[in-house]
């Protein structure tokens, strides 16, 4: 006899199959979750292509010892625990496809913070053996969300330090902890998870601003200091280094500092996190470049958008996916970047180095090709 099921029953069923794959995730489950996510795509009429991330290249100039390449990143995946909400987990599994995917693969990926939404041990974990699933090295930056619960234990244990350096083909890359808080918790008694739901909230006055704090500091004047000026600098902080909107902490307090300590060098681009939107500043010959979410996207803020950034279309709202994505990241020969936003359901759009260092005048990233809704 033929069974019939409501749509919600299919949801449902669909759903548990899911979930339960997700259990052992060994290379067959993956790929079937995968797979799952892929059709759910495909059947929302999303287009799914494998540059749905966003590509960052490094360029370099005649006298530079930079070789060109390409990595990629995947940014604020927010995993609440698997019974919570199973959407970001697609939505991440969607993403690693996405890099999986590319031809030439990238060199390597950058994590940019937030894989958890609550700090919590299982949805750590839930990200990492995600993640494990990444073709290319993964460099992993650590996001407010990951750290306000234990303050970075159990991300440590399955990541190691959250601030270190590395060189590749001629680039120097720094990845700093960026969200670090003055003590707001104790004096008021809080437990973990007061404090960890504080942090995670936006618009919160109780929290301190992020910053870097000196002790960071120090560890990057002593990095940095051995570097000739001639060296292309890339940093990944998951908050912006500039003061864009204090209300929501897209912002870090000591930004100031942090540029001051970057100035000496010719070729400086910073990658960050948090923000989860197309956002392009310049500050002196600094270049910064947020990421996308695979989450979801945040609004504008009311004020302080840097002048350069090209604005990503409001997001539909009937589309879970809209406003997300990863990126490509193309560095140049000089050691600069051509930022690319890969949406899930846009055209790609390239934020190059000639547009942010020539003030916007030149090579100007084609328009959205969607209209706002
Ligand atoms: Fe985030
Ligand atoms: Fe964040």
């Amino acid at each position: 006899m033929r069974r019939h099921t409501s749509v919600e029953t299919k949801y449902h069923e669909e759903r548990d199959a899911f979930l339960k794959g997700l259990r052992g995730l060994d290379r067959r489950a993956f790929l079937k979750v995968s797979l799952a996510a892929a059709a759910a795509a495909a059947a929302s009429g999303v287009r799914f292509h494998p540059h749905s991330f966003q590509t960052v290249s490094v360029a370099g100039a005649a006298t530079s010892k930079v070789e060109p390449f390409t990595f990629a990143y995947i940014s604020d995946a927010h995993l609440y625990r698997r019974e919570l909400n199973d959407r970001f987990v697609r939505q991440l599994l969607r993403a690693v496809d996405d890099v999986n995917g590319l031809d030439p693969a990238p060199d390597f990926v950058l994590f940019g913070g937030d894989l958890a939404q609550l700090g919590a041990p299982e949805e750590l974990d839930l990200g990492a053996q995600i993640l494990k699933s990444v073709k290319p090295p993964v460099h992993m930056m650590v996001g407010e969300h990951d750290w306000y619960l234990d303050l970075g234990d159990k991300w440590r244990a399955l990541f190691g330090q959250e601030t270190y350096s590395f060189d590749h083909k001629g680039v120097h890359f720094v990845v700093l902890q960026s969200v670090v808080e003055k003590d707001f918790w104790t004096a008021r008694g809080m437990t973990p998870e007061e404090r960890m739901h504080t942090v995670a909230g936006l618009d919160n006055g109780i929290q301190s601003r992020f910053e870097v704090g000196e002790p960071q500091r120090e560890w990057l004047k002593q990095d940095l200091g051995k570097l000739p000026v001639d060296t292309p600098v890339v940093v990944f902080s998951h908050s912006p280094l500039y003061k864009y909107y204090r209300p929501w902490n897209f912002w870090t307090e000591d930004a100031e500092q942090v540029q001051a300590i970057l100035k000496r060098f010719a070729h400086v681009t910073v990658i960050h996190g948090h923000t989860h939107q197309m956002l392009t500043n310049r500050i002196g010959n600094i270049h910064f470049h947020g990421m996308l979410s695979t989450a979801w996207p945040w609004p504008y803020a009311p004020e302080g958008l840097p002048k350069l950034t090209i604005q990503m279309n409001r997001p539909d709202p009937f589309n879970p996916n809209d406003g997300l994505g990863t990126g490509t990241v193309d560095v140049q020969a000089n050691g600069m970047v051509d930022a690319v936003y890969n949406l899930w359901n846009r055209n790609p759009i390239q934020v190059s180095a000639t547009y942010v260092s020539s003030n916007g005048t030149q090579n100007p990233p084609a328009p959205a090709t969607l209209t706002s809704y």
